[in-house]
């Protein structure tokens, strides 16, 4: 039956064009096409009604009645659905895989200072913290650096002009954590073991080694009979803790106000010696300072550069990294 064939073929054009119309215009269009009552399709079928046999014309008319009833509810239906374009965006199609969802994780610095403080703690030595903004007593002068010493120009350091009044004296973000083992020491009587990891601050030309902001681990121990041999092995255990147990320290005299005498560490390193800070017995004029009695205690005290050695372990090459908040650089520690 010919008719009959046209109906079910109307009918699956009309399903198609209805869903292929995104906007009320277009499905506009495909009513005009599909169910306009002066041409287009429905008329073609009409007129194939009317050539039908009339024995068949009964049927054929109901099944016309009936499909043309079908493709009416169609274009409502999908009417609805166009009306409603937010539920349709909406709806949760479970097929689809899941957000990455993405961790934090704690900064390359910070998870290298919770490790010194780790190792360090398995060597007896307890972590404490002191201020970033010091007076001149705790940051030159209990330390013994004199007022004419370079350390103490205004042009290395950063002073807060507009704070010394409040202070009553000279204050500034401290250049070195030194600083700490004087507050330790005014603090507690020995014996002492103490390490104190935290910022320090030098208005340094940026480049790739030097920033004007950076990180220290200070060490000191003070007790009836501390040595430099001490010392040695406790900053050789260290650094084979941290860089590998091959890693060998070597001490180079040196000088520095608030010990006697003085050297600076350097640690072996891929086939040549890397710098890692100073170090040397606590000079007698600081433990005098905290009122601490130089014939009685001594003491060793270092100060090491946490960024020195958390960038060689990782091969980090500038220093300007750790500053940049680079997603993609921090997510690979
Ligand atoms: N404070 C020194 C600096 O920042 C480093 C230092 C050297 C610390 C010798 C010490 C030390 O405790 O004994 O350059």
């Amino acid at each position: 039956m010919d008719a009959l064939e046209a109906f079910s073929e109307y009918e699956a054009a009309a399903i198609e064009a209805f869903r292929a119309a995104t906007s009320a215009e277009e499905l506009e269009s495909a009513r005009v096409e599909f169910l306009g009552q002066k041409k287009g399709r429905l008329r073609d079928l009409q007129k194939a009604v009317g050539k039908s046999k009339p024995e068949d014309r009964p049927v054929v008319g109901k099944k016309f009645n009936e499909v043309k009833q079908r493709v009416g509810q169609l274009l409502e239906e999908r009417q609805a659905e166009l009306d409603q374009p937010a539920a349709a965006l909406t709806a949760i199609d479970l097929t689809l895989p899941g957000e990455p969802l993405v961790l934090g994780r704690r900064h390359v610095i910070t998870q290298t200072i919770d490790e010194f403080k780790e190792l360090m703690g398995r060597f007896g030595f307890t972590a404490v913290e002191g201020p970033e903004i010091e007076d001149e007593t705790h940051n030159f002068v209990a330390l013994n650096i004199p007022e004419e010493h370079p350390a103490r120009d205004p042009l290395d350091n950063f002073y807060f002009a507009a704070a010394e009044a409040a202070a009553g004296g000279p204050v500034l973000l401290r250049s070195q954590t030194s600083t700490v083992q004087i507050r330790v020491m005014e603090q507690s009587k020995p014996p002492i073991r103490i390490v104190s990891l935290g910022r320090v601050y030098r208005p340094d030309k940026i480049d790739d080694t030097h920033h004007f902001m950076f990180h220290q681990m200070e060490g000191l121990m003070v007790g009836d009979d501390v040595t430099m041999a001490q010392l040695k092995t406790v900053l050789s255990l260290f650094a084979k803790s941290y860089l590998g147990d091959d890693v060998e320290v070597r001490f180079r005299p040196s000088f520095f106000p608030f010990t006697e005498p003085s050297v600076e560490v350097d640690v072996s390193w891929q086939g040549g010696w890397m710098e890692i800070g100073g170090a040397g017995m606590v000079d007698p004029n600081v433990l005098r300072a905290v009122g601490y009695d130089p014939e009685e205690v001594s003491g060793f005290a270092f100060g090491l550069g946490i960024e020195r050695f958390c960038m060689r372990r990782h091969n980090i090459t500038d220093i300007r990294r750790f500053h940049e908040n680079n997603v993609r650089f921090l997510s690979q520690f």
